[in-house]
């Protein structure tokens, strides 16, 4: 049996896969079992940030490895303290404390939790969110998630959310209840098609959260750890903003599975001893390899790399003036590039996004969809200036040969 095959009799069917088997990756690149090399633009959907292999986080992964691998939260564990302090003193820069996940649903609903308690005594619950929102997949997270097609069939869901439009300032303060706790939003969101938030509504959130006495809630799940062009997504958008907590995955294991959040000092005791907890959370393996990857994210400047990228692909793509192209949204190396369907032919019954993406694949890169009118790049944050060419002439050579 081919490996499509066995995936299709033994794992069960929640994805839509593309017809490929990713067998080896190095840098920018992946292989297929045939050998064929393809340029990842999709970097495990923004979590590889150092590309494939990078000797900083396979050497940190093989040192932990053979000097231990996981005990439990029963006792302290080195690399997850020196982890913690690296995120609290590097990162976010502000007194504050961590809790360690292994995936962003779970950091997400890590953050419900601490809005759960911060309103406990005057009676609050509610936490609002965003339209196109993608918080993840636990129950939890995905209640908070405004989007219908990920709710469908699952009723009854947390309750305790309120579904509102992004950056509308306005529509937020009208809907202000006595029960009203928290705002959770992403800085740029991306799942939902690549919206980022305006600085205007970022500080008028935080504005309003000190007025009102409600939390700030971050899923910096995707636009984290460099990816926007800083170290923290909200960093490129409002810089200065003080969030109440934190919430991350994907690239802060650059592959390795981790997630977290952080919570500021002033919050950090709602959740004391018996109140959280993970088996996995906080591996001293995990620890390792996340703490490679950000001390490189750091050291070598990604976050600046990741800037200049998106000047380069901004520049090209407005260079080509292209009838199916209507924007390019998102910041550093979280890209969308919106499309117009009306100068696209797309054969019937397809999603515009993901054949294209498929037609990609094809021609040797790869990329994600984000909603069907738009597909994403999400390249290493240490991409080339080389690669990006590479990846952007495919890409133009594939709108091209679909223009109607
Ligand atoms: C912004 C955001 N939050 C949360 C998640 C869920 O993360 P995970 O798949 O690690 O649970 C994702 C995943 O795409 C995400 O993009």
């Amino acid at each position: 049996m081919t490996t499509i095959e066995k995936t299709q009799q033994y794992v069960l069917n929640t994805y839509g896969r593309f017809p490929l088997t990713v067998v080896r990756g190095e840098g920018t690149r992946v292989w297929d079992e045939g050998d064929r090399g393809y340029l990842d633009f999709c970097s495990g959907i923004a979590t590889c940030s150092l590309g494939h292999c990078h000797p900083a986080l396979t050497t940190a992964i093989s040192k932990q490895a053979g000097t231990l691998m996981h005990c439990s939260n029963l006792y302290h564990i080195e690399p997850q303290a020196d982890l913690a302090e690296l995120i609290v003193e590097k990162v976010v820069k502000q007194p504050g404390k961590i809790f360690f996940s292994n995936s962003g649903a779970e950091a997400n609903d890590g953050l419900i939790k601490l809005a759960r308690r911060f309103g406990l005594e005057s009676g609050r619950y509610e936490v609002i969110t965003f339209n196109k929102s993608f918080h993840g997949r636990t129950i939890g997270a995905m209640s908070a998630t405004a989007q219908p097609k990920i709710h469908e069939g699952f009723d009854p869901l947390l309750p305790g959310f309120r579904y509102l439009e992004p950056n509308n300032l306005d529509a937020v303060k009208a809907a202000l209840t006595d029960k009203t706790v928290a705002f959770l939003l992403e800085p740029i969101q991306g799942e939902g098609g690549v919206h980022a938030m305006t600085r205007e509504f970022l500080e008028g959130l935080s504005t309003l959260a000190g007025e009102k006495n409600l939390l700030l809630l971050l899923d910096e799940v995707q636009c984290g750890f460099g990816r926007s062009g800083d170290l923290n997504g909200y960093d490129t958008i409002a810089p200065g903003l003080v969030p109440d907590a934190i919430s991350w995955a994907k690239g802060m294991g650059g592959g390795f599975p981790i997630g977290a959040f952080w919570v500021a000092e002033k919050h950090a005791a709602l959740l004391g001893p018996g109140s959280h907890g993970s088996t996995y959370g906080g591996n001293a393996l995990a620890c390792a390899a996340s703490k490679a990857v950000i001390e490189t994210i750091i050291s070598e400047d990604l976050p600046g790399n990741a800037k200049a990228r998106e000047v380069q692909i901004r520049e090209t793509i407005a260079r080509w003036n292209h009838p199916a192209i209507t924007e390019v949204r998102g910041h550093g190396l979280l890209i969308g590039i919106g499309l117009k369907l009306e100068a696209l032919k797309i054969p019937e019954g397809k999603i515009p996004s993901i054949h294209l993406c498929s037609e990609l694949l094809e021609k040797g890169l790869l990329v994600p969809p984000a909603g069907p009118d738009t597909v994403r790049l999400l390249p290493p944050l240490n991409v080339t200036n080389q690669e990006i060419d590479q990846a952007l002439k495919l890409v133009r050579e594939a709108l091209d040969t679909h223009l109607a």
